[in-house]
């Protein structure tokens, strides 16, 4: 990757430097537990210059000549840690203590920071996660695709930093994580809340969430209540057992809407009913409940059967100047505001004059194809999970959209039958990124333009390089921050076909 300078975008190097002045900013440190005699081993001290963080927001940083990383830590601070493992050059390590504070740390607004593993770094200022996001994109392309020479723009920032989820999927557990300051015999037994970091068997106990809208905070504490009162079992991760799984909660930015959705273990209709009632009668917003079974061990609030008990069963939302109905199982950009301006990136990358046929592969709810019927001659959508196709239709219908059409299916399946061949291709695949085989199908349909769209940046990187190789070139890289106080950046690509 060649390194550019135009204002606003950045090149490998110029994060590297970026990365160099936050650490030297820490400097000056004595070096207790210094292990320069001799090779790093477990249980050893070091104190760490925290650098960065990665993909999957650990702290990386550097000790004695020594990569380290960490599951937390601010960049710019100095943290003692203790050496879990060493593999040449790469130590893991556990935090300790701040040695040195980073200038770029803020109070966090969560009082379970650090043991939650909903957020990674609510403590780090806003505009260094930016930062740091930015470079793990840089990163990406430049591990796998340094011949493009690509810019990638800022990371634009998501309207809201805080109270700007539509959904979270709390659990129940019965093994509640018991936080570093309550006393040793503090009862543990249940917990309604997040998966604790790295912890996946114990349950913090999310008294606030302060990335979910304000609203779902007191269905949370109610829930947990009601199910006290009732005597209702929580999970048990480990041995399998127990009635309550998951509670999710959605909030239509817009309407104000809640659909709120209990997910057990078996159908059973007492304990469920009475949980319901109480739930309602506390609180009036929320104006669907739905009850969903899920008997599988593997930890998902995808049920395998659905009951509406309340209400119509689905929220309704606007996004990109459309109403969309989301039922309980159906996927839904998870930050309505910040999906505005994905919907705002996609529109500019396909560049529509209004006689396109555009085709949406991964298309989900139609989000996407619906926000740009209105500029293109027709769209198709492709999507594996059913009920997001039915949403898709009903959403469609519901805006009076007549230019769309929904295929249900394996993407790969759709592309091989007789659908003509597109102008335009959204592609939004999922973390994986896309299937290998869809490239060249692809390359054969040769529609005029592509936007990619992904939130794994190197699976962006790995797929934007086989397009390029398949005949088209790519624009700049637009990242988009949907997901505050986490290593997530979204990223988009136009690439126009060559010749
Ligand atoms: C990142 S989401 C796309 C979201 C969509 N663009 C939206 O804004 O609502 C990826 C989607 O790909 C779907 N999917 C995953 N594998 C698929 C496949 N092999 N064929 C078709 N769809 C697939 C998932 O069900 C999911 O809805």
């Amino acid at each position: 990757m060649r390194e550019r300078t135009e204002p606003g975008s950045s090149s490998p190097s110029a994060a590297r430097a970026a990365g160099n002045a936050v650490a030297r900013s820490a400097d000056g440190e004595d070096e207790p537990g210094s292990v320069r005699s001799r090779k790093p081993r477990r249980d050893d001290l070091l104190d760490v210059r925290v650098i960065a963080f990665d993909a999957r927001g650990r702290a990386v940083g550097e000790s004695d000549g020594y990569r380290v990383r960490m599951r937390r830590g601010i960049p710019g601070s100095t943290v003692r840690a203790r050496v879990l493992r060493r593999r040449r050059d790469l130590i893991d390590a556990f935090p300790l203590e701040t040695i040195v504070p980073s200038p770029l740390a803020v109070p966090a607004r969560c009082a379970h920071v650090g043991t939650c593993g909903g957020c990674s770094f609510q403590d780090l200022d806003y505009a260094a996660q930016l930062e740091g996001k930015l470079r793990l994109v840089l990163e990406a392309f430049a591990g796998t695709a340094p011949a493009l020479d690509l810019r990638v723009d800022p990371v634009l920032a998501a309207p809201d930093a805080f109270g700007y989820r539509n959904k979270m999927e709390f659990s129940f557990g019965s093994r509640r994580y018991v936080e570093h300051d309550e006393p040793p015999n503090a009862p543990a037994g249940f917990a309604l809340g997040l998966h604790a970091r790295d912890l996946f068997s114990k349950v913090v106990d999310v008294r606030a969430c302060a990335i979910q809208a304000p609203v779902a905070d007191g269905i949370l504490a109610s829930a947990r209540a009601i199910a006290l009162e009732l005597g209702l079992a929580p999970w048990d991760a480990r041995e399998h057992t127990g009635l309550l799984r998951h509670l999710v909660v959605r909030v239509a930015r817009a309407t104000g809407e809640v659909l709120v959705s209990l997910v057990t273990s078996e159908d059973a209709p007492g304990p469920v009913g009475a949980f319901a009632e109480r739930l309602l009668a506390r609180h009036g917003e929320i104006t669907t409940l739905v009850h969903g079974v899920n008997t599988r061990a593997a930890d998902t609030a995808i049920a395998e059967s659905e009951r509406v008990l309340f209400g119509p069963g689905s929220i309704r939302e606007r996004l990109a100047g459309l109403e969309f109905a989301i039922s309980a199982g159906s996927f839904f950009q998870t930050n309505t505001a910040a999906a505005e301006l994905l919907v705002g990136l996609v529109r500019e990358a396909a560049a529509l004059a209004g006689g396109e046929v555009v085709w949406d592969l991964y298309c989900g709810t139609g989000t996407l194809a619906l926000a740009l019927a209105g500029s293109a001659r027709a769209v198709v959508g492709f999507e594996i999970a059913p009920s997001s196709i039915a949403d898709a239709r009903a959403n469609a219908e519901r805006n009076g959209i007549l230019n769309a059409r929904f295929v249900e299916g394996d993407v790969l399946a759709g592309l091989s039958g007789d659908l003509g061949r597109p102008d335009v291709v959204l592609l939004d695949p999922p973390r994986s990124g896309l299937h290998a085989k869809l490239v060249p199908r692809l390359a054969e349909l040769a529609p005029r333009r592509i936007v990619y769209v992904s939130c794994n940046p190197k699976a962006a990187a790995i797929d934007v390089a086989r397009l390029a190789a398949c005949g088209y070139t790519p624009g700049r890289v637009r990242p988009l921050d949907l997901f505050p106080h986490t290593p997530h950046v979204e990223c988009v690509v136009g690439l126009e076909r060559r010749g």
